[in-house]
C-alpha cells in the first residue's frame, strides 16, 4: 500500500504493529505471566522503534513480513528494558506509559520474569518456521542481540547505575547514551534495512543515521525529563535530577543540550541523503519527529 502522508502512514503501521503484538504475546503463559507481559507491551508507548524498522524496510523496498516481525521483536526488547528500568533496584519509578509500572501492578518478581520472557519472545518472533529465510533470521537475531546485551542496552544501563552522583565528561556521557538507548534505535534501522537489498555504502550511511538519531533520542529524553510534566510524559518527570543522574542537561545545560539534539538530527539527515535509498521519505520524517517530540 502506498500512503503519501506520513501521519497517515504511521497510523496505519501502528495499528498493524498493535495487532501483531496482540497476536504474538501470549495471554496464557503460566501463573499470570502472560497478563504481566501483555500489560507491559500492549496499548501504550509511541512505538518509535517499530516505526523506524518499518520506515527503513520501506526505504529499501524490503520484505514486509520480516520487517513486521522485526518491528515486534524490537518493541518487545524495548518494553522489557522499560519494565526492568522502572524496578526499585534500578530507577524505582511508579508510572510508565500513563499507567502504574509493571512491578507496581504485578509485583517485582512477576515484573522481572515478564521482562525475561519478553526478551526471549523477541528472539522467538524472529525465528519462525516459515516466512523468513534462515540467513536473514540469523542476521536479524545478531543485530538485535548486539544492541540489547552487554555491548548495547544492558551495558549502557550498567554504566547508568554506576554513574549516579558522578559528573561524566561528554565522551563518557555519549558512550553511555549510545549504548543504553542509541544501540536499539540504530538496530531498528538496520534490521529494517536488512529486510531488503542494500549496498555496503548505503548500509554504512544508514548505520550513521541510526547512530545519530539514537543518541539524539536520549538527549531529548534527558531534556523532556526536566521540561515536561508527568502527565505529558506518561512517566515521572524530574526523575534524573532527583536521582542525581548525569544527563546532557546536567552536563551541557538545557540550551546546549537542545542545540546538540538538532545538530545530531542534521547529521542523521545528511547521512540519510548519502545513503541514496529508493524511498527515504519516512526515515527523514521520523528523524524530525524523534527530535521535535514533547513526550
Ligand atoms: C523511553 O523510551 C526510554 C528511553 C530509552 C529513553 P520511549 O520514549 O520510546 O518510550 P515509549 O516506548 O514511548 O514508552
Ligand atoms: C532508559 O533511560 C534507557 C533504557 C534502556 C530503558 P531512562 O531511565 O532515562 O528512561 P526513562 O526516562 O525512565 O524512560
Ligand atoms: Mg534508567
Ligand atoms: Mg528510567
Ligand atoms: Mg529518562
Amino acid at each position: 500500500m502506498k500512503i503519501d502522508d506520513c501521519d497517515a502512514w504511521a497510523r496505519h503501521q501502528l495499528a498493524e504493529v498493535e495487532a501483531a503484538l496482540d497476536s504474538l504475546v501470549p495471554a496464557d503463559a503460566p501463573a499470570g505471566l502472560g497478563l504481566a507481559m501483555r500489560y507491559a507491551v500492549l496499548d501504550g508507548g509511541k512505538r518509535l522503534r517499530p516505526l523506524l524498522v518499518l520506515a527503513a524496510a520501506e526505504a529499501v523496498q524490503g520484505d514486509a513480513f520480516a520487517a513486521m516481525r522485526s518491528a515486534v521483536a524490537v518493541e518487545l526488547i524495548h518494553a522489557y528494558s522499560l519494565v526492568h528500568d522502572d524496578m526499585p533496584c534500578m530507577d524505582d519509578d511508579a508510572l510508565r506509559r500513563g499507567k502504574p509500572t509493571a512491578h507496581v501492578a504485578y509485583g517485582e518478581a512477576q515484573a522481572m520474569l515478564a521482562g525475561d520472557a519478553m526478551q526471549a519472545l523477541a528472539f522467538d518472533v524472529l525465528t519462525p518456521d516459515d516466512g523468513i529465510a534462515p540467513e536473514l533470521q540469523a542476521r536479524l537475531v545478531r543485530l538485535l542481540a548486539r544492541a540489547s546485551g552487554s555491548w548495547g542496552m544492558a551495558g549502557g544501563q550498567a554504566i547508568d547505575l554506576a554513574s549516579v552522583g558522578k559528573a561524566l565528561d561528554e565522551a563518557q556521557l555519549r558512550d553511555m547514551h549510545r549504548r543504553k538507548t542509541g544501540a536499539l534505535l540504530q538496530a531498528s534501522v538496520l534490521m529494517g534495512a536488512a529486510c531488503g537489498p542494500v549496498s555496503a555504502a548505503s548500509w554504512e550511511a544508514l548505520a550513521e543515521y541510526g547512530d545519530a538519531i539514537g543518541l539524539a533520542f536520549q538527549v531529548v529524553d534527558d531534556i523532556l525529563d526536566c521540561t515536561q510534566d508527568s502527565e505529558m510524559l506518561g512517566k515521572t518527570a524530574g526523575k534524573d535530577q532527583d536521582a542525581n543522574k548525569p544527563t546532557y542537561v546536567s552536563t551541557l545545560g538545557l540550551a546546549r543540550a537542545q542545540a546538540y539534539a538538532v545538530e545530531l538530527r542534521d547529521q542523521a539527515q545528511a547521512a540519510l541523503a548519502r545513503a541514496g535509498l529508493p524511498a527515504p521519505g519516512r526515515l527523514a520524517w521520523l528523524a524530525d519527529r524523534l527530535v521535535e517530540r514533547n513526550n
